[in-house]
């Protein structure tokens, strides 16, 4: 400890107005964090100013060297010096901070640059002579006339040279220049019909890191079109549409289906009325839309617009604006998890398309093995030994028994079902998979996936409703706990009784167990409850654990019925199928794995070389 800080002061301190450049300086700890933040600022300058193409240069990672060059309506010569001075700003029109329709208003992106770095603006307004200025660690020099086309191009040298401390935060070159990346895809995300590049001229070099022309088209078309360029083709092929609200607060985008998660938060977008935001409620929001299906390590993808009067929204948390503070922030969290539940439960059965790509990768890939596979049985048989009947083991494939002779009602029922989306079954593999067969796919059911979810589907409308079918046990099941866990239970007694169980304290130190979920059949009750008393210890949230316990419940009647290695009759099957399709969200498990992957026939026509 330093005991000579805590030391009484003896001489009285005296305060002193701080200069312009350390006012400056201060202010561009808070702004300008690294070289991506430098590059969001001087872009939101460009889209304030109606660019319609903005170009990004940079170097070593943005700290040698950012470039900005746009075609907006520039400044002129008399307002230069008020752009690089503080709480100058041609944006704030009255002082009403609660109605802000631009990106900048605080008046200190430029002085705050101007105080830590090389600034050098050179810029034509529209009716007036090119002008340029430069600003060195806060010091500004003269304005000089300078030739120059609509725009501005605003240049960064050095960037916190004058405030060496900061240098020693940033990361490499590679990682600086990965955020600027993220930050223009994000910006032009929201901004579909701006050209946006970016340059990496570091070493002389000359490499196009992003690069995208102005969309055109309607809004939505223009917008489809510019996610698909910066997120991944198949992100709108693997997700489904959002929109709902009222007249203040309105929601609309894209969210994933669950099974095209990410490890990470990288794929996920969210604006509120076009400005790209890091917001906690928003983000926990969207966790909590998917938490159902989603494992705790994996990460939706969603594109969300959220625009509201700016009344309802203030955006001057911080001076970097990533923050927003909502006048009702419970609402808008209602919203956003209501909206995105809808339309997943929309998309009902659907599973992502990827996976089946993959799959067929996969065997893509295996064609050698095949290959050599097939080899080796001609080669054997040229050897006297003969060709297995079926080379995949007739143990592996439970063959369905086909009626033989003329066209039965079993036929006719078949004929109809391949019209269903999930088709009718034509077999199950290893006990857990089943074989359909559609019109025009082969699809694969993990049969466990998919009861797992049928279950707690059942389970959570029952909840909802009137709370889950009990059955009463014939001989009590009396449970010893520790005081504390004793205690949980019973602090939770009410919501456990709609979940199905009825239990009470029972003597000192255990419990007595009356009645169980009638779902659960004959399972071990003692298990069930420590799984329930983790839950209660790591959540806390009665809401939370409703759910919570409809998904042990889930979990542990996949145990007692069809769970892998249970074999199922073709009736069994198709009546699992035609369950998924009419329950929502069964495309994928309760931990966002898929429930099925289908297979195009054209697909695996294409693995034979028969295309
Ligand atoms: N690229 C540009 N084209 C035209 N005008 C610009 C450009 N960049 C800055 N300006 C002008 O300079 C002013 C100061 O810019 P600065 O970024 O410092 O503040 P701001 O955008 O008003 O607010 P904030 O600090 O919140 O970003 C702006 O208000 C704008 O009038
Ligand atoms: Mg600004």
């Amino acid at each position: 400890m330093n005991v000579e800080k805590y030391k009484i002061q003896h001489d009285q301190p005296v305060i002193k107005q701080l200069d312009e450049a350390a006012i400056n300086r201060i202010a561009a700890g808070e702004v300008i964090e690294r070289p991506s933040s430098a590059v969001k600022e001087l872009i939101e300058n460009s889209i304030d100013a109606g660019s319609k193409s903005i170009f990004v240069d940079v170097a070593d990672g943005g700290k040698t060297l950012i470039r900005v060059t746009d075609d907006g309506c520039g400044m002129t010569p008399t307002d230069l010096p008020l752009a690089v001075s503080r709480h100058a700003t041609s944006k704030l029109n009255s002082d009403d901070l609660f109605n802000i329709s631009t990106f900048g208003f605080r008046g200190e992106a430029l002085p705050s640059l101007g105080a830590v770095s090389r600034l050098n603006i050179k810029t034509k307004g529209m009716e007036t002579e090119a002008a340029e200025l430069s600003v060195d660690a806060g010091l500004i020099s003269k304005i000089k006339p300078v030739a120059l086309n609509q725009g501005s191009v605003i240049e960064l040298r050095d960037l916190f040279y004058a405030t060496p401390a900061r240098l020693k935060f940033l990361r490499t070159d590679r990682t600086e220049l990965q955020e600027i990346n993220k930050i223009i895809k994000s910006l032009s995300i929201a901004y579909p019909y701006i050209s946006f590049k970016l340059r990496d001229i570091s070493h002389n070099k000359d490499r196009v890191l992003f690069d995208t022309i102005s969309e055109s088209g309607s809004p939505d078309v223009a917008l489809k079109q510019r996610i698909s360029k910066v997120l991944d083709a198949s992100f709108i092929e693997n997700s489904c549409a959002v929109g709902a609200g009222r007249e203040n607060l309105k929601l609309s985008g894209f969210a994933a289906l669950p099974t095209f998660s990410r490890g990470s938060t990288n794929l996920q977008h969210i604006f509120i009325n076009q400005r790209p935001v890091k917001d906690k409620i928003l983000i926990g929001a969207v966790k909590a839309a998917y938490s159902d299906f989603l494992a705790k390590d994996r990460y939706p993808a969603v594109v969300l617009f959220l625009e509201c009067n700016p009344h309802f929204v203030d955006v001057n948390v911080h001076p970097s604006k990533l923050e927003v503070r909502f006048r009702e922030p419970g609402v808008v969290r209602g919203l956003v998890i209501s909206t995105i539940r809808h339309s997943l439960a929309e998309a009902g059965h659907r599973a992502s398309s990827t996976i089946a790509n993959t799959a067929l990768g996969a065997m893509k890939e295996n064609n050698s093995f095949s290959k050599s596979l097939y080899q080796s049985s001609l080669n054997k048989n040229r050897s006297g030994n003969p060709i297995p009947d079926n080379i995949f083991g007739s143990q592996q494939f439970e063959v369905l028994e086909t009626p033989s002779g003329s066209f039965t009602d079993n036929d006719r029922k078949d004929e109809v079902s391949l019209q269903f989306p999930l088709g009718t079954a034509r077999g199950q593999v290893h006990e857990n998979y089943i074989i359909a067969q559609t019109d025009d796919s082969v699809v694969i059911v993990d049969q466990h996936a998919a009861h797992e979810r049928l279950v707690y589907e059942e389970l959570k409308k029952q909840t909802a409703a009137s709370g889950v079918t009990r059955q009463v046990l014939l001989i009590p099941e009396i449970i010893e706990l520790s005081n504390s866990d004793i205690t949980s239970l019973i602090t939770e007694k009410e919501q456990l009784l709609k979940s199905g169980l009825v239990l009470e304290e029972f003597g000192e130190n255990a419990i007595i167990v009356h009645e169980t979920p009638a779902l659960l059949g004959d399972f071990n009750v003692k298990s069930l409850i420590l799984d329930i008393l983790d839950e209660l210890s790591s959540s806390g949230n009665s809401k939370k654990l409703e759910e919570e316990i409809a998904s042990i419940l889930s979990r542990k009647a996949c145990h007692g019925s069809i769970r892998s290695g249970r074999r199922l009759n073709q009736e069994e099957m198709n009546a699992l199928l035609r369950e998924m399709e009419v329950t929502p969200y069964s495309g994928q498990c309760n931990h966002g794995r898929p429930t099925y992957i289908e297979l195009k026939l054209k697909d695996i026509e294409k693995l034979f070389g028969r295309t």
